[in-house]
């Protein structure tokens, strides 16, 4: 054999073997803690995918914006900086997919089943393909769970929301929802929420109770009202080039890694809520009150309107086939 094509076949050999020993490294970064839902199954998603592939895949899981905050970990997973993200699905308005911004609509979902009726089926599906132009791939939708408002002064009617500066995720529906409260809303990236909390800059906010006493925002805010008014879930996505570019045993063991993880994420979500509103009552800086029957009336009265505000925005057959899907 010709000594080149001798040369060739080393040098293949070498980098095959080269490509076998070095794992192929996933950079998961979030923004919230640890000890949250999405938190706990991004973990439970390194033991699974380093399981399943013996270690030929390594995943770094990076909380609590250590490497991204909410807008730049976006830019980052399309630049291939880091290769999965579980943004919330109120965060992918400024990438032009404004669709997704129909789960912080008010009330759109009466229930998890009917959230998952949603996610689940045709809908999610559909919505997760139009990342792709964007160069993501959509791989699964984790829960968090329906939102409390929060602030240092009673939420009970709608008017107790007047002039108050609400924090906000970047999504234009909830921008608008607090304004249809009457209230100011501002947009802050989540790792500056207990800051502007705590100096003032922000008079209160809406989180998932989960995310509330994680970030120790209950420290900071005298009164919870368990209101329900909204959920907050998140789309697992990863850089698309990236995933077309591994090998395919290994991206069918990824799959299942994740399908398993958010299995697991499914079932821990609720609980991890309750778990947290309990605890930030023991804690016992906050009072947390609960809507009578009369005051949902009145909130919902203010905010369902939002839905036919935004369908110039999210697509009035969006938003009815949803409405359709929860229904059922
Ligand atoms: C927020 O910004 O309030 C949430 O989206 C944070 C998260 O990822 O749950």
């Amino acid at each position: 054999m010709k000594l080149n094509a001798m040369l060739l076949v080393l040098g293949a050999a070498l980098s095959i073997n080269a490509y076998a020993q070095a794992p192929i490294v996933i950079k998961f970064s979030h923004v919230v803690a640890t000890d949250t839902p999405k938190g706990q199954a991004a973990e439970r998603f390194k033991q699974l995918a380093e399981k399943a592939t013996n270690g030929r895949v390594k995943v770094e899981v990076y909380p609590n914006s250590q490497l991204y905050k909410d807008k730049e970990e976006l830019e980052a997973l399309q630049l291939g900086a880091v290769q999965m993200l579980a943004p919330s699905l109120a965060k992918f308005g400024p990438l032009g997919v404004k669709e997704f911004e129909a789960f912080d609509l008010p009330y759109i979902f009466p229930s998890k089943t009917a959230l998952y009726n949603v996610t689940e089926g045709e809908i999610g599906k559909g919505l997760l393909k139009k990342l792709e132009p964007k160069g993501i791939t959509g791989l699964a939708f984790w829960d968090n769970g329906f939102k409390v408002m929060s602030a240092n002064k009673p939420l009970h009617s709608v008017a107790d929301f007047k002039g108050q500066k609400m924090r906000i995720q970047s999504s234009k529906v909830l921008d608008a929802q607090m304004r249809a409260l009457g209230a100011n809303p501002q947009v802050l990236a989540f790792s500056e929420v207990y800051q502007a909390l705590q100096t003032g800059v922000v008079d209160g906010t809406e989180n998932p109770p989960s995310n509330m006493y994680t970030q120790k925002m209950h420290e900071v805010q005298k009164h919870v009202t368990v209101s329900n008014h909204g959920y907050l879930g998140y789309a697992v996505i990863v850089n698309k080039k990236f995933w077309d570019g591994l090998p395919a045993d290994i991206r069918a063991a990824l799959d299942k890694a994740m399908k398993d993880a958010t299995t697991f994420e499914k079932a821990i979500a609720q609980r991890d809520n309750d778990m947290a509103l309990d605890a930030i009552k023991k804690a016992g800086k906050t009072e947390i009150y609960t809507l009578s029957v009369k005051e949902q009336a009145e909130w919902r009265k203010a905010l369902l309107p939002v839905q036919k505000d935004m369908e110039g925005r999210i697509r009035k057959d969006l938003i009815s086939a949803i409405n359709k899907e929860a229904a059922k």
